[in-house]
């Protein structure tokens, strides 16, 4: 969607994938979606360097509203839970110079039974406008693959009248896809939508985190011409701070989202983030790859079985016509794998570059078109060099 906005894959919190619909918070403290945890999610962006690093939305995702709208037709937050409004938690983003999110359904309620926009598209788009969100995640349950097709663009429409810059994150190529069985109409969502879900919900394990990046290898060819500024795919939230990854898997998360420009979207308890992880997701030079801003969407070669090489090339320095590209070897495999390969084959444009480990930020060595490289990748692992032109 050409509307100014996501210009880089988005980075920020979104409440779903640790929280859920966490609205019994008396008798579960630990998975509560309240106004006190969204609150304490800027806190921490803003304490913590993630604002710095380029973290910045924080989306209440489904399940912050009242069962029923009100009497004339608006949707109420949940009262208990959120005691002063939305507009409240807006300011107090905004004070942080952080953005706001919120989360509706096109249907006539949420995937979890909440009210949701259908027959109130422009009440509701007028609401969020009002209440000052800066991003609005819009999920697809229950509809019909017509209705889909049209009410995402009638949505964005009545969302753009308000005159408000929103993010637009559609889940519709989701629905279409896995629930109506229908190729999703990629050049109608790149149009309308500045972000789109197109695989199922991640959870919290390896295995979710290891098909979706297959599956992006898979159906990488039918989905990168409409990957770049202001329009992404979206392969759902990261799962740091869940303690489901060893330290090599959260690199191989960490890597593949990168190389895929992917938004970064946390979701978890702050307070368990570990140091590592912190690490990862403070990395400069990882989150150069992530938010470069060409936003090519990286290309996976299959070496081997269950070995990947992600190539991404990046936007040449400032009257330099020469540009880095970065080169990330993954082993989804429990093995390790050793592979031979030429970075010359995979488009650069100059003879000489330097190679710097991602990770570990050492300069390794010098590479030219004529170099061939062995590399061995440990299990479930990955070797990340971004190659500089010399
Ligand atoms: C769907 C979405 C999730 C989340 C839930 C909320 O499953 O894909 O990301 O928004 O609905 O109910
Ligand atoms: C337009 C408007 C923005 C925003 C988006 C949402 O580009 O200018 O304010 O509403 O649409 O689609």
């Amino acid at each position: 969607l050409d509307n100014g906005l996501a210009r880089k894959p988005p980075m920020g919190w979104m409440s779903w994938g640790y929280y859920m619909c966490g609205v019994n918070c008396k008798n579960d403290k630990q998975k509560c979606l309240d106004e006190k945890l969204i609150l304490s999610v800027a806190d921490r962006f803003y304490e913590d360097g993630y604002q710095e690093a380029g973290y910045e939305y924080i989306i209440i995702d489904d399940c912050w509203s009242q069962k029923e709208r009100d009497r004339l037709g608006r949707l109420v937050p949940d009262k208990e839970r959120f005691p002063h409004g939305m507009k409240y938690i807006a300011d107090y983003i905004h004070k942080r110079g952080l953005k706001f999110g919120m989360y509706t359904n096109i249907a006539d309620v949420t995937c979890m039974g909440y009210p949701g926009s259908r027959e109130h598209f422009r009440t509701d788009a007028k609401m969020f406008a009002e209440w000052e969100v800066d991003y609005l995640k819009v999920d697809g349950c229950f509809v019909t693959e017509d209705y889909l097709n049209t009410a995402y663009i009638k949505l964005g429409m009545h969302l753009n009248a308000t005159g408000r810059p929103m993010v637009y994150s559609c889940s519709w190529p989701y629905y279409i896809e896995f629930i109506h069985n229908k190729k999703p109409d990629y050049r109608s969502v790149a149009k309308n939508c500045n972000m789109w879900r197109n695989y199922h919900d991640v959870v919290t394990s390896w295995h979710a985190i290891k098909s979706i990046i297959t599956h992006y290898q898979v159906i990488y060819e039918e989905l990168y011409e409409y990957h770049g500024p202001g329009q992404w795919n979206d392969p759902d939230m990261l799962i740091f701070g869940t303690g489901s990854l060893t330290d090599s898997q959260r690199r191989v998360h960490m890597a593949v989202y990168a190389m895929l420009a992917s938004p970064l979207l946390l979701s978890c308890d702050m307070n368990k983030i570990t140091p590592y992880e912190k690490e990862l997701l403070l990395n400069l030079d990882l989150l150069a790859i992530a938010q470069d801003p060409l936003g090519i969407m990286g290309r996976p070669y299959a070496l081997q079985p269950l070995l990947t090489l992600w190539v991404k090339p990046h936007l040449p320095r400032k009257g330099d016509k020469y540009h880095s590209v970065s080169f990330a070897l993954v082993n989804l495999d429990e093995r390790e794998h050793s592979v031979s390969f030429a970075p010359g084959q995979y488009g650069l444009n100059s003879t000489d570059y330097t190679a710097m480990d991602v990770f570990t930020k050492v300069f390794t060595r010098n590479v030219t078109l004529k170099d061939t490289l062995l590399v061995k990748i440990p299990p479930e692992d990955v070797i990340m060099y971004t190659l500089f032109p010399l």
